[in-house]
């Protein structure tokens, strides 16, 4: 088995004292977890406090979104190299609430995947369905669409850098999580796109309402190489459950 990774959104929470608080309280938890990638995705405002506060640890630090431009008179946004050379590893491309709220579609998803690979960032790409599209069967053709659209245009070299997030919109923040067999059903069409298309396949993760009491179930597949936590982030008690479930 590949090595989980085990990540963390913050979205719009946390200051940067309380991004001090948390890691302190939080890296002696993980302390002995090995078998794991860790990433925490804090705003952009906290990532110099949390790559100083995770230094000396093996947590990883991320952003939740770049430009896919370099540079340039675009107020407000933040690039690729920005984000790496303020300390960050990782990034979050394409979550369900920039494309609900951000006008975020699967061709400005690839832009900012390559942006993130050629600043050297790790891109973990999200694609999932919504409720409706649940309910009206359509589930596989929307994975596949998202597949084409923002991964299928990827170099295989490009592709097999980067990690991707099945993320029914359905289960975020709600409560309602994937039963374990409904996650592994979706990572099977996603894989199965991966495997026609490049020939391989790369981790996939799960997120919607990952808590400590449903991470045992869900890592029990063994579709699911690891998670993508909102909520159950944000406190290091329960995201350190997560990690050493
Ligand atoms: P949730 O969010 O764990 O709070 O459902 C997951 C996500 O949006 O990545």
């Amino acid at each position: 088995m590949r090595k989980p990774v085990m990540a963390g959104n913050w979205k719009m929470y946390k200051t940067p004292a309380e991004t001090r608080a948390f890691f302190e309280a939080f890296v002696p938890l993980v302390a002995t977890a090995r078998e794991c990638d860790i990433v925490i995705c804090p705003p952009f405002v906290d990532i110099p406090a949390a790559v100083a506060a995770s230094e000396t640890s093996r947590v990883a630090i991320g952003g939740q979104n770049i430009d896919y431009r370099k540079d340039g008179a675009f107020t407000g946004e933040i690039s690729a190299p920005m984000l790496k050379a303020a300390g960050a590893d990782w990034v979050i491309i394409g979550h369900s609430e920039r494309r609900q709220f951000f006008g975020e579609t699967d061709e400005t998803v690839c832009k900012r995947t390559v942006a993130a690979l050629e600043a050297g960032l790790k891109p973990i790409v999200c694609v999932g369905e919504l409720l409706a599209d649940r309910e009206s069967g359509n589930t596989a053709k929307i994975l596949e669409a998202q597949f084409s659209g923002g991964i299928a245009p990827l170099t295989k070299d490009q592709f097999q850098e980067i990690v991707v997030a099945y993320e029914p919109v359905w289960a975020i923040g709600t409560g309602k999580t994937a039963t374990p067999e409904i996650a592994a059903e979706a990572h099977q069409v996603i894989r199965n796109a991966m495997k026609a298309k490049f020939g391989s396949d790369v981790r996939i993760l799960y997120g919607g309402s990952v808590k400590p009491d449903n991470i045992k179930n869900l890592m029990a597949q063994q579709e699911l190489e690891g998670v993508l936590v909102g909520g159950a982030s944000l406190t290091p008690d329960s995201f350190a459950a997560i990690v050493n479930f």
